[in-house]
């Protein structure tokens, strides 16, 4: 599966859906081609992209069943409007600010799909912090590169360690053969970062080669359990 596919796949049937920076909207296009749900909210903050995507989905016979709206965010959207919001392809913490910029529509939607491009557990700890809990979570593998789609619910999480920001529980618990892909890739990277500090640093002692080996240790043990 690809990332606009599983993107696709963990979005629950229903009414309206809320592809916000929709670019291309691909995203919008599979919802629709499939049934996902009756109608999109297609929306973008720049009008290049947004023209792009009113283009694609009037090319696809599809435009009867979206609304195009120009803006910033969840901002072009009212309480219960959508009762899914896709938010893909950018950053972790962009994506925590635009729900933190208009919470109020967030939580009055059924289930956040999110897909960070980077900074993941920034995102992770904002949700938790946040009154959003992850029910669900996958990783898919495209040209080398791995991404996390995750699925986010208005609701409170138990308490849990803080590497979970950084390594999702959910993925573990899965026993996801891409997550222990991308685990041992993590492994290699710290231990690829530890070896060039130790070699250019005079102290062998270092605070970063300590909470990297301590991170690894826990990648490790995590690995086992
Ligand atoms: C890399 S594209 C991702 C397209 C598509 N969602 C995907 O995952 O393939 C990011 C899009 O988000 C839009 N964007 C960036 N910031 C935004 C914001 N605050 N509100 C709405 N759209 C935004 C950009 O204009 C761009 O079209």
């Amino acid at each position: 599966m690809n990332r606009l596919e599983c993107i696709k796949s963990m979005v629950s049937d229903c009414r309206a859906v809320a592809d916000i920076g929709t670019d291309h909207g691909y995203v919008a296009e599979m919802l629709l081609n499939d049934n996902v749900c009756e109608r999109i909210i297609a929306a973008d903050l720049n009008e290049g992209p947004l023209k792009k995507a009113i283009e694609h989905l009037t090319a696809s016979g599809l435009s009867s069943r979206c609304d195009f709206r120009l803006g910033n965010g969840l901002e072009v959207l009212s309480e219960n409007e959508a009762d899914a919001i896709v938010i893909a392809g950018m950053g972790g913490e962009l994506i925590a600010e635009i729900i933190e910029n208009s919470k109020n529509v967030a939580l009055s939607a059924r289930e956040l799909i999110l897909q960070p491009m980077t900074t993941i557990d920034r995102l992770r700890k904002y949700l938790y912090e946040n009154g959003f809990k992850i029910t669900d979570e996958n990783i898919v593998k495209e040209f080398h590169h791995y991404y996390f789609i995750i699925k986010a619910v208005p609701g409170e999480d138990e308490p849990f360690d803080e590497i979970y920001f950084e390594i999702s529980n959910i993925l573990l618990k899965k026993k996801d053969r891409l997550m222990y892909e991308y685990l041992n890739k993590i492994l290699k990277v710290n231990e690829n970062i530890i070896s060039s500090i130790e070699k250019n640093s005079d102290s062998v002692y270092n605070e970063k080669i300590e909470t990297l080996n301590e991170k690894n240790n826990k990648i490790r043990e995590m690995m086992k359990n």
